[in-house]
Order: C-alpha cells, then structure tokens, then sequence
C-alpha cells in the first residue's frame, strides 16, 4: 500500500466505525447523534467509497426537516444519557427528537458537488431531484425567519447555530445574554474531554438560558429571532449560506427547475453584496455584525476569512490570501480559528485558537475558486501535517499540532478522504 492509499484506508475506517448505518456520529461518546452540517461534509468523504451511502446521509438530515423549513442542528435518534443539553431540554414537540436551532447550511453545496461527480448518474439524479426543493426551503426559510428586514444576511440566535460554540465573535454579545432563571444542570461533555478545551461553565449557562427562552416561545420560528438577546450576523456562516444557494442556482439549472434557480441566484447575489458591508480595512478580512446593536465586531476569527468560500469578488479573495499569509506568520499550521497575535487566543479551546479540517476544506476550495490555488494547497497539505502528527482529532493546535477535543473524527477522516481524492498534495 502506499502512504496515500493507506492514509485513505485509515481515514475510511474512522468514517466507518461512526456510521449508524442511515446516519454517522461526529465520534463515539462525546457526540453521539447526528449533527446536520457534520453529516453534509462528512457525506463528500463518503462520495469516494460509497456514493449511496453519502446520498444516505443527506436524505436522513432533510428526513427530520420542520415543516416549515428549517433544518435542525441535532437529531436525536437513539437516547443516550451521556449528552448534555438532550431531547428533554429541547421539548421541540417532534416525533424523533432534534433540537430547535439550525447550523450551517452547507448542504446545499454537498449535494451540487456529490451530483457533479458522481460516477452513478442514475441515483444522483434520483437524490438530487428530491433534494432540491428542500434544500431550496431551508433556505427560503433562512431569509424568511432571520433575515426579517430583508438585509440579504441572515442572523444566527443562538452560537452553537454558527459551528463555533465559543469563538471570541461571540464574548461582547453574549455579554447581554443573562444567565438568571436557568435550570440546574450537569455538564457531560467535560466527562468526554479535557475541560481547558472546552467551554466555560458560565458560557454553557448563557447556552442554555437561550434554549429555555425559545423553548418557551414554542420553537415558533416567527418569533425567535425578534426575541433573541442574541443576534449574530456571521460572515462565515453567510458565506456558507450564499454558497450552497448559488451551487443550488447550478443545481436547479442543471435539473430543469427555472423557479428555484432564479429564486437561489438572486438570494445568493443579494447576500454576496451585502457580506461587503462587512468587510474591515483595518484587519482585512470580514467581521461579524451584532444585530442588536448594529455595530461590526472588533474580532478577527475564521468566520470573515471562510467568506472566501462564497461566490465574492476576486479583489476580496486575494486579500483575504494575503490575510491567511499574514497569519502564517504566527502559527505553525493554517488556519487558526483566531489570530494567534490577540489576547483572547487560545490555541487549545475550540474555537478560540485551533485548527479545524472543515473550515480549512472550504477556505481552500474558495481560495481555488478565485485562483489563489498555491495558497489552496498549502492549507491543504497542513492538513495533512496535522493528520501525520496527531491523527484523526476534532481539532489541533495550530502552533504545537497537539490534537484535541474527540478522537476519530468523522468529519476530519472525510476532509482527509476528500482532499487526497481530487488533490495532488501530501504533507
Ligand atoms: C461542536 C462543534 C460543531 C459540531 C459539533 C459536532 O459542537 O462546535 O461545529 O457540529 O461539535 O461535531
């Protein structure tokens, strides 16, 4: 075998000792159901071995979509008492349990490139046929519900919405978020992994303060965003929106169905123009908007750097390089989910400082999209780096590559699986 191939195998045994046959578990333990954008990238490292299989991830995440739209961020199929906040906390009122919040939609970007290559021409057209229009409705849902006055960008209402629980974007906001009249609770992710990589107990009180207002909303997303204490406009998760909405537009075209193209062009170029508004000359890159106050967050995390990934103009794309390049001045291994040069840097807790494959996966595929392939490949093969030195992790250090978090990681396994497929990069 050679290394690659072997790495490969390895990396495919991770995916397959996670996969719960309809759906696959981010790792044994700390995270034991499914999570809606850990189950739309993890379906392209599927794509290469078993391309019904990465069909079959999709299909379960939009099988557990509300009715009116939105697509949870946890569908809880099994019980399991060694997860903390569970079903009971939620009390969303559905059949199989999920939680009440959304996450990245990057499924909409999943399912263009799974029809693209797929070697099974047949059965993608099948998947992708019925896909479509629930994809399209998540996202209708996404301007409809969190984009009330019709911005182009949506908000998120609650951090683990965004994927980056306790990224530093969130500190001043969640400020304002009060911590009185929350319930009692137990902590279980600290049993899984080491407490210093987590986060703070006061964070998961103001978590769990906003899951008890919503709740007590009734889940009715008419509601919530209004009613949130905590509204985030995101640059990365807009990206990630205004992406899958223009590989939808593509999709749509490419299945015959003229409504939802149109309909997913004009969301996708509307929120394109409207991420510029959040552009920072002072840091060059893209910075969050709090909502409540109308003002720019003065943060500069991953979140303004994955705005590569959407469809911007190739002026923003090259100095978003030159910011990655400027970061690599300061770590061992791109791309630190916060510059490491600022106080609030922590190169081992979450989202504050580590590495992370997936976000590395679409600022490459971006950087590739505008042209910035050598810049790509680096971040592709510090990957790779990262996977030589401490395996197949959650998320790693991106100075020391210390891996942290869970082990056997089925999202990373399948970014390794997917970059060593379609590139020639090795670490
Ligand atoms: C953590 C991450 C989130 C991910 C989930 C499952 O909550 O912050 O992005 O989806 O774990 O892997």
């Amino acid at each position: 075998m050679t290394e690659k191939s072997e790495l490969i195998a390895r990396a495919q045994e991770v995916m397959r000792r996670n996969d719960r046959g309809h759906y696959t578990v981010p790792t044994h333990g700390l995270y034991p159901f499914q999570w809606n954008w850990d189950s739309a990238l993890s379906a392209l490292g599927f794509s290469h071995f078993d391309e019904a299989r990465a069909w079959t991830e999709i299909d379960t995440l939009f099988a557990h979509q509300w009715e009116d739209g939105m697509v949870p961020h946890i569908i809880f199929h099994e019980q399991d008492d060694g997860y903390f906040p569970g079903p009971e906390v939620w009390a969303t009122g559905r059949e199989t349990p999920t939680t009440g919040i959304t996450q990245p939609p990057v499924a909409g970007f999943a399912m263009h490139r799974l029809f693209e290559r797929a070697k099974d021409k047949t059965l993608a057209e099948k998947h992708a046929r019925a896909l479509l229009p629930r994809v399209h409705a998540w996202h209708e849902w996404f301007f409809r519900c969190r984009d009330p006055q019709g911005t182009g960008l949506v908000a998120v209402i609650h951090p683990w919405e965004t994927g980056r629980d306790n990224s530093v974007d969130w500190d001043a906001a969640f400020e304002r978020v009060p911590t009185d009249g929350v319930q009692p609770f137990t902590r279980r992710d600290t049993q899984h992994a080491n407490p210093a990589h987590r986060p703070t107990d006061e964070q998961y009180k103001r978590y769990i303060y906003l899951v008890q207002l919503f709740r007590s909303l009734g889940w009715d997303n008419s509601k919530l965003h209004d009613a949130s204490p905590f509204q985030m406009v995101d640059p990365g998760f807009n990206a990630i929106l205004a992406r899958s909405c223009h590989d939808l537009a593509d999709q749509a075209d490419t299945l015959d169905e003229p409504a939802i193209a149109a309909r997913s062009r004009a969301f996708a170029t509307k929120a394109t123009a409207a991420m510029d508004t959040l552009w920072s000359d002072v840091h060059g890159q893209h910075l969050c908007l709090d909502r409540t106050t109308n003002t720019l967050t003065d943060s500069p995390s991953i979140g303004g750097i994955l705005t590569v990934f959407a469809p911007i103009h190739s002026t923003r794309a090259r100095a978003l390089k030159e910011r990655i390049e400027t970061l690599s001045t300061s770590c061992e291994y791109l791309v630190p989910s916060h510059d490491p040069t600022t106080p609030e840097f922590d190169g081992l807790r979450y989202w504050r400082g580590p590495v992370w494959l997936i976000v590395n996966y679409m600022i490459a595929d971006g950087l590739e999209r505008a042209g910035q392939t050598e810049m790509a490949e680096r971040i592709m093969a510090d990957c790779l780096r990262l996977i030589h030195e401490s395996g197949f992790a959650e998320y790693y250090d991106p100075i020391t590559a210390e891996g942290c978090g869970g082990g056997h990681f089925t999202w990373t396994a399948a970014m390794v699986i997917e970059i060593l497929r379609t590139h020639e990069v090795m670490a």
